[in-house]
């Protein structure tokens, strides 16, 4: 993340309660009452398919990758994994923030964090799937300030984000 960012996101009147930290062994059960609080409208745009639960196959799936927790005041409001290939040295990212706490820097400083480790694992280029309609998500890529290149198909778009070599 550039300087500019950075300050951005200091300024948040939150930004000093927030911690982002890495996933821990027995986090599986609060990570899971998060999914659970989530509106269905951030399940869409997060899981692009409808329903009001995360199933325990798409938990699994979301916990092997790696993972970054968003804490505010000991609680959990936001995740952000990424899920490498390494061959390729591409990983898909996604993110999301507890409903209540959107729009105050918390997905910006989880994706922030995430493309610092994807780049110190080698990881050279970061990509998400994201709903045409979630202005929210391309918004939140646009400001890391990062290299960045998009595709579309139908009412999906791929954003690619470029990693410089740590
Ligand atoms: C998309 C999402 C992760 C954004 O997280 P967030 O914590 O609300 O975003 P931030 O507050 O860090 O905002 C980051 C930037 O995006 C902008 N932004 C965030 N949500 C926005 C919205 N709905 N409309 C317009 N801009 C938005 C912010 O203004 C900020 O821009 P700035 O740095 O230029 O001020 C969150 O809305 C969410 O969880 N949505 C549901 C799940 C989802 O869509 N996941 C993405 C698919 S992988």
């Amino acid at each position: 993340m550039t300087t500019r960012a950075i300050e951005a996101l200091a300024s948040r009147p939150h930004a000093s309660a927030l911690r982002i930290r890495p996933l821990d062994a027995g986090d599986r059960l609060q990570v899971a009452a998060m999914f659970g609080r989530l509106s269905p409208e951030s399940l869409y745009q997060r899981f692009h398919s409808a329903g009001v639960r995360v199933a325990d196959a798409i938990l699994d799936q979301v916990l092997a990758g790696h993972v970054l927790l968003a804490e505010l005041d000991g609680g959990l409001v936001g995740l952000a994994s990424y899920h490498a290939m390494p061959e390729l040295a591409r990983a898909e990212l996604a993110v999301v923030v507890e409903d209540g706490h959107q729009r105050r820097g918390v997905g910006k400083a989880l994706c922030a964090a995430l493309s610092n480790d994807a780049r110190r694992a080698g990881i050279r280029h970061l990509w998400a799937e994201l709903l045409r309609t979630n202005q929210g998500m391309l918004r939140l890529l646009h400001s890391l300030e990062l290299p960045m290149r998009q595709s579309a198909t139908f009412d999906v778009l791929q954003v690619t984000l470029d990693l410089q070599p740590a």
